[in-house]
C-alpha cells in the first residue's frame, strides 16, 4: 500500500461522510430547541472534571458512528497496551509509560520502584533546601531555583508552576530559562544572587543545544560572581535519562536525578522533571497532582468510551478534522493561572500527532494533528475572538472554566465565568440578519443605516465548542486535566494509526542549525547552499565582523 486512506481503515467511512454533510444544513440552535435534554445527554463527569460537549455538531447517530470507528481502531485494546507497557512507540521500540509515573499505593513494578526512589530523593532535596540544611557556597540559604530546560523539560513544569500559584509555599522562588537566546538567562541572572541560587538542569537526552549552552552560561556566571569551582555542586542538580552525560558535564553524581527511556519528554512532568513544580508547591501538593492524573488514568482505562472524557475529546477532534474540514483547535482557559496551558498543549498535541506517515511508514492521505492555539480568557475576546465569531474558518474550541476562585474578589470571578459561558453561547446561537435588523430597528436606527450595517453585524453561529468545568483549579483537578489531554492525544494517534510518541520532525532543523552555526563561526559558507541562506549568513557575519 502506497497511501493510507481513512476509508481503508473504517468500513463506515462512506456513512460518516454522508452523515457529516448532513450537519451542513443542521444548526446547533435547532438541536437544542428540539431536545431539552441535550446538555445532560452530552455531558460526562469524572475525576474532578465535567465535560459538556453538547455544543458540538453531533447527535446520537454521530456518536454511534464514532463509537464504531473507535471499535474498529481497537481503542480499548490500545489503552490496555499503553498502560501495560507494550512498545507503543514502535519507531523507537519502547513503551510510553507516563502512567507509571503516577501510580497509586505502594510501588509494585520495577518502573514504579524506580519512580518512588527518585521521588523520595527529590523530596529529600526539597526538604533540605527548604530547611536550610542545603546551602549555597557562602553558607546562604537557597532563595531561588532556576530550571534550565526546553520543550518537555520546560513547558509542563512552567505551566503547572504558574497554574498552581495559589499553592506556592513561598520557601523559594522558581524561575525558568529555555531559549538559546541568551537574553533570557542574562535578564534573569541580573536579578539573582548567585550565592543563594540553585540551578536545575533538566534534559532527558542531556544533549539539547539550548539547555547545554544555558547551563554553561549559568556555570560561568556563578564562577564570575565568586563561587569557587569546588563549591559548584551546591548550585547545580540535573535531571536526565543520560546520567553519565550529566556527570561528564560536571554535575556531581549524587545530584543527578534519573529519568527513563520509557517516559517521553512531553509526558514527563510527573517525574523528577517536575522538580521545579515540587519546589514551588511542596512535595505533598506535587503528589496530589500525580493523584489527580491517576484518577483520570483510571477513568480512561475503565469507563466505556461513550462516557469517557479523553476518548470523547479525541473522537470529537477526529470528527472535526477528518469530516467537518477544520484544521485548528483553540484552547481557551478562563483562568488566568492557566495562561500557559495553550503553549503546553501545543507541544503535547502537535509534537505528538504532527505526523504524515502511519505507524508502519505509509503516507497518510488525511489530516492528522491540528494546529493548537489559544490564550486565557477574557484577553482573547478583545483580539482574535472576532475571527471565531465572524471569520470564514470554523475553529472547534475547548473552553475551560472553574466554578470557584482562589481569590476573594467574587464579583470578578462571576464576570469571568459569565464571559466564558456567554462566548460559548454566542458562538453557538449566532445572530441572523432578521434578528439583527429587528434589534437595530427597536433601537431607533434608520432604515438606511440598517441597510448599510446589518450584514456586518450578523453572527453566523453554529460554531462548536466543549466546556470543561472543574470546581476549583487544584493540584488534583489540574493533574486530571493534563492527563485527559495526554489521553486525548493517544486516542487521536490510535484513530489516525500514527505513532504519537516519536518526534523525528524536529531533527532536520537541529542538524541544519549546527551547519549554519559552523558557517557563521568559520565564515566558510558552502557554495551549494541556496542563495537566500547564503545571503542571510553573510549579512550576519558582516554585521558581527568585530566579534
Ligand atoms: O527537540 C524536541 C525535543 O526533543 C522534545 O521532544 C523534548 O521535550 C525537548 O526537545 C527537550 O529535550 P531534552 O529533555 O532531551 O533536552
Amino acid at each position: 500500500m502506497d497511501v493510507q486512506n481513512l476509508s481503508d481503515l473504517y468500513s463506515n467511512w462512506q456513512e460518516l461522510t454522508e452523515h457529516a454533510a448532513s450537519w451542513d444544513t443542521k444548526t446547533l440552535k435547532q438541536a437544542f430547541a428540539d431536545d431539552n435534554n441535550r446538555a445532560a445527554r452530552y455531558s460526562v463527569a469524572a475525576a474532578g472534571l465535567e465535560l459538556d460537549y453538547s455544543k458540538n455538531h453531533i447527535d446520537d447517530t454521530t456518536i454511534d458512528l464514532l463509537m464504531s470507528v473507535a471499535k474498529q481502531a481497537d481503542l480499548k485494546g490500545g489503552i490496555k497496551r499503553l498502560f501495560r507497557g507494550d512498545h507503543v512507540n514502535n519507531t523507537e521500540d519502547r513503551p510510553a509509560l507516563h502512567t507509571a509515573l503516577r501510580f497509586e499505593g505502594a510501588p509494585s513494578t520495577d518502573e514504579q520502584r524506580d519512580v518512588q526512589a527518585t521521588l523520595d530523593k527529590m523530596s529529600n532535596l526539597i526538604e533540605r533546601v527548604y530547611s536550610g540544611d542545603w546551602r549555597g557556597y557562602s553558607g546562604e540559604k537557597i532563595t531561588d531555583v532556576v530550571n534550565i530546560g526546553i520543550g518537555g523539560s520546560d513547558l509542563g513544569p512552567r505551566m503547572v508552576t504558574k497554574a498552581l500559584t495559589p499553592y506556592h509555599t513561598g520557601d523559594v522562588k522558581v524561575h525558568f530559562v529555555a531559549n538559546v537566546d541568551a537574553a533570557e538567562i542574562y535578564d534573569l541572572t541580573n536579578g539573582l544572587n548567585p550565592a543563594s541560587t540553585l540551578f536545575l538542569i533538566a534534559s532527558k537526552s542531556f544533549s539539547t543545544q539550548e539547555t547545554l549552552e544555558n547551563s554553561l552560561s549559568a556555570r560561568r556566571w556563578m564562577l564570575e560572581k565568586g563561587c569557587p569551582e569546588d563549591q559548584l555542586a551546591h548550585h547545580f542538580v540535573a535531571i536526565s535519562s543520560k546520567v553519565d552525560k550529566a556527570v561528564e558535564f560536571g554535575i556531581d553524581a549524587d545530584n543527578v536525578y534519573p529519568l527513563w527511556d520509557w517516559v517521553g519528554g512531553r509526558y514527563s512532568l510527573w517525574s523528577a522533571i517536575g522538580m521545579p513544580i515540587a519546589f514551588a508547591i511542596g512535595m505533598d501538593n506535587f503528589n496530589k497532582l500525580r493523584h489527580g492524573a491517576a484518577a483520570m488514568d483510571k477513568h480512561f482505562s475503565e469507563a466505556p468510551l461513550e462516557r469517557n472524557i479523553p476518548a470523547l475529546l479525541g473522537l470529537l477532534m477526529f470528527w472535526y478534522s477528518g469530516l467537518r474540514g477544520t484544521d485548528t483547535q483553540a484552547i481557551l482557559p478562563y483562568a488566568y493561572h492557566l495562561q500557559l496551558l495553550p503553549a503546553y498543549l501545543q507541544q503535547l498535541e502537535m509534537e505528538s500527532n504532527g505526523k504524515s506517515v502511519t505507524k508502519s511508514g505509509v503516507r497518510v492521505n488525511y489530516q492528522t494533528g491540528s494546529i493548537v492555539w489559544g490564550t486565557e480568557g477574557t484577553n482573547g475576546q478583545h483580539s482574535f475572538h472576532q475571527l471565531l465569531h465572524q471569520g470564514t474558518t470554523m475553529v472547534p474550541i475547548d473552553f475551560i472554566a472553574t466554578l470557584k476562585a482562589h481569590h476573594p474578589i467574587d464579583h470578578q470571578h462571576k464576570l469571568l465565568f459569565a464571559n466564558c459561558v456567554a462566548q460559548s453561547q454566542a458562538l453557538m446561537t449566532g445572530r441572523d440578519l432578521a434578528t439583527t435588523e429587528n434589534e437595530m430597528r427597536s433601537l431607533g436606527v434608520s432604515d438606511n443605516e440598517i441597510d448599510a450595517i446589518a450584514a456586518h453585524k450578523v453572527h453566523p453561529g453554529n460554531r462548536p465548542s466543549n466546556m470543561i468545568l472543574m470546581d476549583k483549579l487544584t493540584p488534583e483537578t489540574l493533574g486530571s486535566l493534563i492527563a485527559a489531554y495526554e489521553h486525548k492525544v493517544f486516542t487521536l494517534g490510535t484513530l489516525w494509526n500514527i505513532n504519537s510518541y516519536d518526534q523525528w520532525g524536529v531533527e532536520l532543523g537541529k542538524l541544519l542549525g549546527t551547519h549554519v552555526a559552523t558557517a557563521i563561526s568559520t565564515t566558510d559558507i558552502p557554495g551549494n547552499w541556496d542563495s537566500s541562506t547564503q545571503t542571510l549568513v553573510k549579512k550576519f557575519n558582516e554585521a558581527n565582523k568585530s566579534i
